[in-house]
């Protein structure tokens, strides 16, 4: 059987580790993975992925470098970046460096070799300006450091086409959930932060009042559109909003979270978190118009992010 040739940056992250899954899972392909580790983790890379600890900006022509390990690949996804709004804003620099000089030299990696596509991440912060809802692709309006740093990637993707006929698919995802969702970080998403608390039956918090609401999708259905991506060439050259098309106030979740464990635990709201926009919903036309559609509901897809972090404690892994 002809292998596909697939390199994943930021494999060891919650997005590109999942996709490993799937993608060794599916059998047909040849994982290639790369990461500094610097958020990732080691052990979340399957068996089987052949794994490169590099970081996306290494170019060195004697010393480490990225462009070896992209020669005859066939299809990169590019998700490897500093992406917790948080520390972007402490660290404009090194978000620039990663998320621009970081992409720009997967980009020329890609360039130098045999590559047809690079799918990359963009994100719906790129929106955080806009107030329209269901928002659209059309609507970048970007505010944080964060999302101008995913701004900025869309333009260089434009320009590596028109100079040097590299396609690429931009895909804007909304808030990603599942197994393997990163829970190590300083506020971690709203979904392993309320699991772990009520899991160890302690109370969770609620930053503000609890009734932004979120558009969640699950890792698997963004997963259906990678592989789309691969092979459907309406895909190539377009930008597409990934989310449910439907969204939750966080209040909402803390409820469903709570039934699904049984809890009757209230939250401590505490202040509200800064940069953050009140309300995001995706407006998925497009991703649709090409036969996607999202399969996993929130309680069922809920169950998959209770699984991991329950096993996740009791392995040790979360204090
Ligand atoms: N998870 C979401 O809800 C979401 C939403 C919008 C956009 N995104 C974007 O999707 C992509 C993947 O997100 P994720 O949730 O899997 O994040 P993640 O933090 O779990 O994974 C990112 C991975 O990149 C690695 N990395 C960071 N800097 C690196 C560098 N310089 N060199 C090599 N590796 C490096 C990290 O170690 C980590 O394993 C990111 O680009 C993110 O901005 C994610």
């Amino acid at each position: 059987m002809q292998m596909t040739r697939v390199l994943i940056t930021g494999v060891a992250g919650f997005i590109g580790s999942n996709l490993a899954d799937r993608l060794i899972q599916e059998g047909s392909y040849e994982v290639v993975g790369v990461d500094n580790l610097s958020y990732g983790v080691r052990e979340q890379i399957p068996e089987g992925v052949e794994f490169h600890e590099l970081d996306i900006r290494s170019n060195s022509p004697e010393g480490a470098s990225i462009y070896p390990i992209f020669q005859n690949v066939d299809y990169v996804f590019h998700f490897a970046a500093k992406n917790s709004i948080i520390d972007c804003q402490r660290d404009p620099i090194e978000t620039a460096d990663i998320n621009v000089r970081g992409t720009v030299n997967v980009f020329e990696a890609a360039k130098r070799s045999t590559v047809k596509k690079i799918i990359y991440a963009e994100s719906s912060a790129m929106y955080e300006g806009s107030k329209v809802l269901p928002t659209p692709e059309t609507e970048v309006k970007p505010e944080s450091f964060y999302a101008v740093s995913k701004v900025s990637t869309l333009y260089f993707a434009e320009a590596y086409k028109r100079f040097y006929n590299l396609n690429s698919t931009a895909l804007r995802y909304f808030c990603v959930y599942g197994p393997k969702q990163d829970y190590r970080r300083t506020v971690p998403p709203v979904f392993s932060a309320f699991i772990i608390k009520l899991l160890k039956k302690q109370q969770a918090v609620i930053y503000g009042t609890g009734l932004k609401r979120r558009d969640f999708i699950h890792v698997d259905d963004i997963n259906d559109f990678h592989i789309q991506c691969m092979f459907d060439e309406k895909t190539t050259g377009k930008v597409f909003n990934l989310g449910s098309g439907i969204n939750y106030s966080v209040n909402e979740i803390y409820d469903i979270i709570s039934k699904l464990l049984g809890s009757d635990l209230k939250p401590i709201y505490k202040s509200d978190l800064p940069g953050e926009a009140f309300a995001n919903l995706a407006d998925i036309t497009l991703a649709k118009s090409l036969g996607w559609k999202p399969k996993v509901d929130i309680q069922t897809g809920l169950k998959t992010s209770i699984d991991f972090i329950r096993k996740e404690l009791n392995k040790g892994n979360i204090r």
